[in-house]
């Protein structure tokens, strides 16, 4: 029997995202048994009950502070804890591949890591921003104009599938990139990631964040093109500076794109894209340009265009209209925000889950409205995106779930579920149909310390 290369591809396609689909499933177990263990299985339980229907303040009320938190913490947990300072520099005596592999544990594996492949040698000030993106080898000339545009530090892992005999050529095609101009050498840092598994997004957007060397990043797919300077914008501002180092505020970039993708060969050249809001404002009533994926309205419109179109220059507003769909392009604090869940492989919901969990920490998102990016028209793999679309869909959906009682849990447990920094569990968890009930069973049970295994 004769059977097709494509069909081979897709079997394994489909084989990566069932293999996707249960370490979901698996890490959703370990991540909630461990911390709630019986409490768990009450939950799966109740999805069939019928039950009140509480609000929050029930849940709250119902939660009783444990009382940990009031007795005095006993002197032999600082001692550790000074020793465990002292102690730091083990780390160092520990094999790199090693501390990779448990950074990376979500991810497809085996996989290997190759950090600063090309390491940029320009001078770096620690408060910079650092535009964190991923490529593959048809988005080099895409990337070498986003090099040449933005004049700061990049910080970019690229996929190096070594599950085919060519991938010496690519090595050398990312060579070519990376000495096609002096810029390169100047700003950019390249991290590979060397194995079979296309398209784990969230894997590769934590490798150029976690390698990135300024205490600031962007998160930017590679498809956009900068168009005005928010970069020298948001150093110059100390307010924002501030909000920044807090590392409890992210600064939304709006994305737009032309309407026509087919109407015209302009849309490729950044040269003619607008640069500054007046020009984006005439090509928007000219209806050149409208949002980004304004046929897909969830995933940007929390930036609330009418409002960022009306604001006056320098006006920095706040995102009050969240849902979990959102999925704009950030500035954010490198260390402290959480991180992309890795066991989203494939198109469809991965963004979207980096930016919900975000959110959930209580990170507030900011627009700022005087500043944009373009997306460069380009073709999708549409068949392929269909059908990741559709497992990610489920796996997002789970994810929330998952993801609110982690941070009700954890917001509970430190005191701080009923203050800014959990307000923003509070009003996103309990959109999740029956997440109120769920929560309230959970954690009564929990805190009556009735719970034995
Ligand atoms: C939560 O905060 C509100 C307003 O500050 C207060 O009225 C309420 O009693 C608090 N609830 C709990 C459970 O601490
Ligand atoms: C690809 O790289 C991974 C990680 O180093 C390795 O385990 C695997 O054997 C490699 N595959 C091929 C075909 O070389
Ligand atoms: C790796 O290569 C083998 C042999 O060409 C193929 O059967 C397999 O499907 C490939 N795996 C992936 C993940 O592409
Ligand atoms: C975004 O779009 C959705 C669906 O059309 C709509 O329900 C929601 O109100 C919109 N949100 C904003 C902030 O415009
Ligand atoms: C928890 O304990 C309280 C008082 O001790 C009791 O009224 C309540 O029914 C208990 N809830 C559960 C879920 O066991």
């Amino acid at each position: 029997m004769i059977v097709s290369t494509s069909h081979c591809a897709r079997v394994g396609q489909t084989i990566a995202l069932l293999y996707a689909f249960s370490a979901i499933f698996y890490t959703t177990h370990h991540l909630l048994v461990s911390p709630l263990r019986a409490c768990f299985s009450i939950m799966l339980n109740l999805s069939s009950t019928a039950l009140p229907n509480p609000s929050v303040s029930t849940i709250l009320n119902a939660i009783k502070r444990p009382n940990y938190l009031n007795t005095q913490t006993p002197a032999s947990f600082w001692n550790s804890d000074m020793a465990l300072l002292h102690q730091s520099s083990w780390f160092a005596d520990i094999d790199t591949d090693l501390i990779l592999s448990k950074a990376f544990s979500n991810s497809m594996h085996p996989s290997k890591i190759v950090p600063f492949f090309y390491r940029a040698s320009g001078e770096l000030d620690a408060e910079d921003i650092t535009i964190t993106t991923l490529i593959t080898s048809n988005r080099f000339p895409v990337f070498a104009r986003l090099v040449e545009r933005y004049q700061g530090p990049i910080s970019v892992a690229i996929h190096v599938n070594n599950n085919s005999s060519d991938y010496h050529a690519l090595l050398d095609s990312i060579h070519a990139l990376y000495t096609s101009t002096p810029n390169m050498a100047r700003f950019v840092d390249v991290h590979l990631v060397m194995d079979s598994f296309d398209r784990q997004f969230n894997t590769w957007r934590n490798i150029a964040r976690l390698f990135a060397r300024t205490d600031f990043v962007m998160m930017l797919d590679i498809d956009f093109a900068i168009c005005t300077d928010f970069r020298s914008a948001i150093r110059a501002n100390n307010a924002i500076m501030d909000k920044l180092r807090e590392g409890t505020s992210a600064f939304v970039i709006p994305a737009f794109e032309y309407v026509k993708p087919e109407g015209g060969s302009n849309q490729l050249d950044q040269l003619v894209f607008p640069t500054d809001k007046t020009s984006l404002l005439s090509a928007i009533k000219a209806r050149k340009l409208d949002m980004f994926h304004a046929s897909w309205e969830v995933g940007h419109n929390s930036t609330d265009y009418p409002r960022y179109y009306a604001a006056p220059p320098g006006e920095v507003y706040k995102v009050t209209r969240y849902q979990a769909a959102y999925e704009p392009y950030i500035v954010f604090k490198k260390e402290g925000p959480p991180w992309c869940d890795e066991r989203f492989v494939g198109y469809g919901g991965n963004k979207a889950a980096c930016l919900f969990e975000m959110y959930l920490s209580g990170i507030s998102y900011y627009v700022l409205s005087d500043h944009f990016i373009l997306h460069q028209n380009h073709l999708y793999e549409e068949k392929i995106r269909k059908d990741e679309r559709k497992f990610n869909k489920k796996i997002y959906s789970d994810f929330k779930y998952e993801t609110c009682l982690r941070y009700f849990k954890n917001y509970h447990d430190l005191g701080i579920l009923n203050s800014t920094r959990g307000y923003n569990v509070q009003e996103e968890c309990t959109k999740l149909k029956g997440f109120p009930q769920i929560a309230q069973q959970v954690f009564t049970f929990c805190l009556n310390g009735s719970i034995s295994d």
